[in-house]
């Protein structure tokens, strides 16, 4: 069932096996020896083929099991994850003159976020381990995730949070019944100490990019993508990004369905960061192999992130696949989440619009045009961070007294005011 051979250190090449190592290559430390998950792709190819998942009537990410690092599929918690839908956005589509524009939305998860493809594999990787304590440092998202599928896999979960941490997702991990603890800081003073606590309690940690699985249940969007677009491969893939595990794990999905002969050509991925927090862009403009942090400061609260810490390989994918990193203003980001609202009809938060922002951006710039195939990932639910959604909204509710005739004077008052 499993087909992992190995992990591999994205600096310095070395191998392990999965039951010597669970997180980072102890040569190159946790920011640069970030590990590959490496599959025999001669067993794969014989279980996963085109005909094999056009008969699979099972509709979430698991339809990619043999592409996936795991051990017990007994340990596979219920929830649905995946397989969210892929709309043709015709309306932006013809307004900013591509030749396809589709919108992946992902918001559609248990928990609302992206984040919860890693979740899933994560917990199975967990009680594989047979731990009874897991842990995650996060904006929140990870953290509401993870505490759901920690929770009905009855794991005890403590979980980290930057003390600006928006209210519903921590009102989602608390509901999950996990501990919060809100450090007195920033998401990457969280990620330290909860890695620090992680070490020293022995709990198993799902923060992001030092744990290499979580980037493998990343990678299952990328999978839909090319089934939902029956085989055809976008030009362009735009993702928001943070610490960048999206965007590895994505570009990594790609490239598998590409060595498996599933697919016969690879996107440009676009990595989209806020520019209050864009060490990726500023790294990426430079040609330096690693980032260097920046105070982090923007309203898309899930990409607020100083440290980008899968940032190797988040550069190795930006690179590898001929895209670019580019940075939007926080206005930009408001502008998306509306557009996205009216144009799309979905409510994201504003690190899950960041993407499309980043795609109107490149429009304007000519870098995509009349002759692209463009994917967006929307990552994140608005309902997660109603104070973010709220700064791009321009309308009022209007208010009426209990008669027909103020509901009448009103609606002439608006129309008067619109005309
Ligand atoms: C909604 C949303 N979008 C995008 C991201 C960015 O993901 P990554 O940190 O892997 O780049 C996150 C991460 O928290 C998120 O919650
Ligand atoms: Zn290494």
């Amino acid at each position: 069932m499993n087909h992992v051979v190995g992990l591999r250190c994205v600096t310095c090449n070395s191998e392990f096996r999965p039951t010597e190592i669970d997180y980072t290559c102890p040569r190159c430390g946790p920011l640069l020896g970030t590990l590959d998950v490496q599959y025999d792709f001669s067993a794969i190819c014989k279980q996963l083929t085109r005909d094999s998942l056009q008969r699979n009537r099972n509709f979430t990410h698991w339809r990619y099991l043999p592409l996936l690092p795991i051990q017990n599929v007994d340990f596979v918690q219920p929830l649905a994850v995946g397989w969210t839908p892929l709309y043709h956005a015709t309306k932006l589509e013809q307004e900013w003159g591509l030749s396809r524009l589709w919108v992946k939305d992902d918001t559609r998860n248990p928990t609302a976020s992206y984040k919860d493809r890693a979740s899933a594999v994560a917990v199975v990787k967990a009680l594989e381990k047979g731990v009874k304590t897991v842990t995650a440092a996060s904006t929140g998202n990870a953290a509401s995730s993870w505490s759901a599928f920690s929770r009905v896999a009855n794991l005890k979960t403590i979980i980290f949070v930057p003390k600006n941490a928006p209210r519903a997702k921590v009102a989602q991990v608390l509901l999950y019944d996990a501990t919060v603890l809100q450090v007195d800081g920033t998401y990457d003073d969280a990620f330290d100490l909860c890695c620090q606590a992680a070490e020293k309690w022995g709990w198993y940690n799902r923060s992001t990019a030092i744990n290499p699985y979580l980037g493998e249940g990343k990678k299952t969007g990328a999978l839909e993508i090319c089934e939902q677009l029956n085989w055809q491969v976008p030009d362009y893939v735009f993702v928001p990004v943070g610490d960048g595990c999206i965007l590895q794990g994505i570009w990594k999905g790609f490239k598998e369905f590409y060595e498996l002969m599933l697919i016969d050509r690879l996107p440009k991925m676009i990595g989209v960061q806020a520019e209050g927090s864009s060490p990726l862009v500023k790294a990426w403009l430079a040609g330096d192999k690693q980032a260097k942090p920046v105070q982090a400061n923007t309203v898309a609260d899930s990409i607020s992130v100083g440290i980008p810490r899968d940032q190797v390989k988040a550069l190795k994918a930006v690179r590898e696949s001929g895209g670019q990193f580019v940075a939007v203003s926080d206005e930009e980001i408001l502008v998306a989440i509306s557009t996205l609202a009216r144009k799309v009809g979905l409510l994201a938060e504003p690190a899950g619009a960041t993407g499309l922002a980043g795609l109107k951006k490149l429009v304007g710039m000519g870098v995509c045009g009349e002759r692209d195939h463009v994917a967006v990932m929307v990552t994140g639910h608005g309902l997660k961070d109603i104070d973010g959604v709220m700064k791009a909204v321009e309308r009022t509710p209007v208010a009426v007294e209990k008669s027909l005739e103020d509901v009448e004077e009103k609606l002439a008052q608006i129309g008067k005011r619109k005309s």
